[in-house]
């Protein structure tokens, strides 16, 4: 992916914004899983915990402003990292991309800056650009949390994942999520969900295999520390939990989610028919009858139920897809925190 994401303000780095004056030591970005050591990871993670123990309302953060800069469609993370900082008491403002003037030419760059310039205390940013928040982080002087930048990374969605998984497996004393088995299916290719996950997971000691077609599911992946799988039902028996991923036909070929029984998918897809690709991938009640017991099902949502998972399994007993959407909550307390303090 280019750069490396960076997790902490370097003292060298070049910033416009404040060419003539020190860097504080101050104000942290979370711009991306990869790189960051376990010891951060369960800074990070054990906050999350302790907040949700303590039921925390705070004010720690009371007279902060947080920005939510969205150029890309979201509900949960948005609304998730609205309801932290609130929690916090700080205050929220929202920009959302098809309101927004880059609709009318101007750059993400000098959106960031003006927002600054009103005085906002932290930035959180999706954009369709994979590095868009790196490039805002490296224009800013406030601290930016990437929530979503193209298929680059998406870390709160990683750590609220890699909470969500501790806590099905009993490890949310430590964190530690050795002799675990993870199974991440689907279009991992186009999934920043997936790489911020692989990065955390495999850190924290966990085995890592990305399942899907070869069109979804390439060698490049195993740089990042995960196996590379063709065959779910071989990898199914033996994982702790399982973890689907919509197809992002967003992001590919004509743009547009096709049904579950469409023989052929559009144009520019990674696959040639959804209705085969749920014979190979998809986590149906049958494949889920198959799973160890005590095995979980996560899913980032959206869900597209009928192809990549069943509604059964969805809403059934393995199913932590809530749960994530709950833990969310005080992972991007813990993160704002972190940014923040
Ligand atoms: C994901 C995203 O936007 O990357 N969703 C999320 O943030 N909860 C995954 C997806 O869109 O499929």
């Amino acid at each position: 992916m280019g750069r490396m994401p960076r997790v902490t303000r370097s003292a060298s780095r070049s910033r416009p914004a404040k060419e003539s004056r020190p860097i504080p030591p101050g104000p942290r970005d979370l711009l991306g899983l990869q790189g960051v050591p376990s010891g951060t990871l369960r800074e990070v993670l054990a906050a999350a915990r302790d907040l949700r123990h303590a039921g925390v309302r705070g004010d720690e953060l009371r007279g902060k402003l947080v920005a939510n800069l969205f150029f890309e469609d979201s509900t949960r993370t948005r609304i998730s990292f609205s309801v932290a900082a609130k929690r916090l008491g700080a205050g929220v403002v929202d920009l959302l991309g098809s309101n927004s003037s880059v609709n009318k030419g101007e750059t993400l760059i000098d959106t960031a800056r003006n927002v600054e310039a009103m005085g906002v205390d932290a930035m959180v940013v999706r954009a369709k650009q994979a590095g868009a928040a790196a490039m805002i982080a490296g224009a800013v002087a406030s601290p930016v949390l990437n929530a979503g930048d193209g298929r680059h990374e998406h870390p709160t969605q990683g750590l609220l994942d890699l909470f969500t998984l501790a806590e099905a497996h009993d490890r949310l004393s430590d964190f530690d999520l050795s002799g675990l088995s993870i199974a991440i299916v689907g279009d991992v290719a186009s999934s920043r969900v997936g790489r911020s996950l692989i990065a955390g997971a495999t850190t924290l000691g966990a085995r890592v295999a990305c399942v899907g077609p070869a069109g979804m599911v390439h060698a490049g992946l195993s740089v990042l520390g995960a196996s590379v799988e063709h065959t779910l039902n071989d990898v199914l028996t033996t994982s702790d939990a399982v973890v689907m991923l919509r197809i992002q036909f967003e992001r590919q070929g004509e743009g547009k989610t096709p049904g579950p029984a469409a023989a052929e998918a559009p144009r520019g897809s990674p696959i040639a028919s959804v209705r085969e690709y749920r014979d190979g991938y998809a986590l149906t009640e049958a494949r889920e009858a198959k799973m160890k017991p005590g095995a979980v099902v996560l899913h980032p949502g959206p869900i597209n139920r009928g192809i990549e998972l069943d509604a059964s399994v969805a809403d059934g007993g393995r199913s932590r897809v809530l749960r994530q959407v709950s833990n969310g909550v005080w992972v991007r307390m813990a993160a704002l925190r972190w940014c923040l303090s």
